[in-house]
């Protein structure tokens, strides 16, 4: 009977996403890109600026760099609401470029065409391998318009560390970044292929990131699907993200975050983390995953954080989530260590508390369905476990492990929680979503 109810849970969450996936992909966007005009929905003027008018080519070999970058500068020096338009049925070749802000009104980037990178990581050589498409201290910014972006990342990843282990380690781009940037929202692009991470968003208040589709081969290394670091005020929503790496991290410095309705797979999942490297100490607190769709993915919902940390994860709540065959669907890793060498054990650890987890179902490719492997040092606290049902992938039963995990129940839980220590509660610690407005 659990089961069935989980199982029209699930269709209910499949035929959601993947009835939103058609909507995206059939291009039903802004009407005013086909009748473009000198005035937008409120009378407001608008100037429309077509890249290729101002001399891109769009043939996918030239470089349009120069005149991007000379289209962003006059938009950005424009009082009338510029919108730059990237043209369908073009394709753009660009190299590493800055959109540097503080612009004079609010931009719309629409990309209707493609925008792609150069192929040879060589392009770099002279240049900072973090950045791509860098956007920097622009406010106001709406990026959409249903194209694609394509990183062409296939030559970095060959030479990753860790795709073969006798190269070195270095730096990939992020394909597109935003960095202390206010009021953005992208929406409706497709991202392809990213050198590393696809998306970054570091230092920004008040950002919305919504049905993107974000692809990379399972095996592509480093290249996260959306990475959130030192920004307030950030939601992702119904985003379909399928990479080799997490599909959105969240990391140090950042907090009331949403993330609503996310399909996520192939990939490691959503994390929280990593954090505490190299005894720093960083803070994530309010944030919410409510709604979420895990395939094949290594994991499900995690926090991660090195051993030797400071700082605090809190007030963190997943929920209403379906997990299939995953491999570790819920997890709490504070010995993560992403390092050739094995990491020594240390004596502190950042904090974990108030954490809950709510309506997770679905199956689990291993046995321990859910791992809270806490701190010796700060054990994990006020973790909440309710309307948990794992069972395993293969139909062996499932199992919890602890360490150091302090928590509560509620509600039918399987397999069955083992807090080391079974906390009262006190406060309804439950659902931290409304921390977000
Ligand atoms: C790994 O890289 C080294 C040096 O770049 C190269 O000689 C070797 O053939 C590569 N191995 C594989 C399996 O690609
Ligand atoms: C933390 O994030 C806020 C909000 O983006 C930013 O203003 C502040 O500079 C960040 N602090 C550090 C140390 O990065
Ligand atoms: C994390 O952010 C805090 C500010 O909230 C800052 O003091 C600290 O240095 C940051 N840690 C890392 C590792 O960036
Ligand atoms: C289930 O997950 C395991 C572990 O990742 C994987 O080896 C297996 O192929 C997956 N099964 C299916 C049917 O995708
Ligand atoms: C580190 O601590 C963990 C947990 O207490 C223990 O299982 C492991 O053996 C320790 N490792 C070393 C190298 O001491
Ligand atoms: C606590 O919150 C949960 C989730 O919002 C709700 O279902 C439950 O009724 C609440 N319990 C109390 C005692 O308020
Ligand atoms: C959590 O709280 C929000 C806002 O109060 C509510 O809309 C949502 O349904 C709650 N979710 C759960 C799982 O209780």
């Amino acid at each position: 009977m659990r089961f069935y109810n989980v199982s029209i849970f699930a269709s209910l969450l499949y035929n959601t996403i993947f009835s939103f996936l058609l909507f995206v992909n059939v291009n039903s966007f802004d009407s005013f890109i086909q009748f473009p005009t000198l005035e937008d929905s409120r009378g407001k003027s608008v100037s429309l600026l077509y890249v290729n008018e101002f001399g891109a080519k769009g043939d996918g070999i030239t470089d349009d760099t120069k005149i991007f970058q000379y289209v962003w500068k006059r938009a950005c020096a424009s009082f009338l609401r510029p919108k730059i338009i990237v043209p369908i049925g073009y394709s753009f070749l660009v190299q590493p470029i800055d959109f540097v802000g503080p612009c004079r009104s609010k931009i719309s980037l629409i990309i209707e065409g493609s925008i792609v990178a150069p192929k040879d990581p060589k392009v770099w050589d002279k240049l900072d391998a973090h950045k791509w498409l860098y956007f920097v201290k622009v406010r106001h910014l709406t990026v959409q318009g249903g194209g694609t972006i394509n990183g062409m990342g296939q030559k970095w990843w060959a030479t990753s560390c860790k795709i073969n282990t006798t190269n070195p380690c270095r730096h990939a781009p992020t394909a597109m970044s935003f960095h202390k940037c206010n009021n953005l929202k992208v929406r409706d692009i497709r991202m392809l292929n990213s050198q590393q991470m696809h998306i970054s968003i570091s230092n920004c208040i008040n950002v919305e990131v919504s049905r993107m589709i974000v692809e990379a081969p399972a095996k592509s290394p480093n290249t996260d699907g959306i990475h959130i670091t030192s920004s307030i005020r950030v939601a992702i929503k119904d985003c379909t993200i399928r990479t080799g790496d997490d599909c959105i991290s969240i990391v140090n410095n950042s907090s009331s975050i949403l993330v609503k309705n996310i399909a996520c797979g192939p990939g490691h999942g959503i994390s929280i983390g990593s954090l505490g490297k190299s005894n720093s100490w960083s803070q994530v607190h309010n944030v919410c995953v409510d709604g979420a769709y895990f395939s094949n993915t290594e994991n499900g919902v995690r926090i991660k954080t090195w051993q030797g940390g400071r700082g605090y994860v809190r007030r963190i709540s997943f929920m209403n989530v379906w997990m299939e065959n995953v491999s570790n669907p819920i997890i709490i890793d504070q010995y993560y260590c992403d390092s050739p060498f094995p990491c020594p054990n240390q004596t502190s650890g950042i904090h974990i508390h108030s954490v809950s987890f709510i309506g997770i179902r679905g199956t689990s490719a291993t046995k321990n369905a859910i791992k809270f492997a806490c701190s010796d040092s700060s054990p994990c606290k006020k973790l909440f476990l309710k309307d948990v049902q794992l069972v395993s992938y293969s139909g062996l039963p499932t199992a919890s492990f602890c360490w150091k995990a302090y928590g509560s129940t509620s509600g039918l839980n399987n397999p069955p929680s083992c807090f080391n220590f079974v906390e009262q509660t006190t406060k309804n610690l439950s659902n931290w979503s409304d921390q977000f407005i």
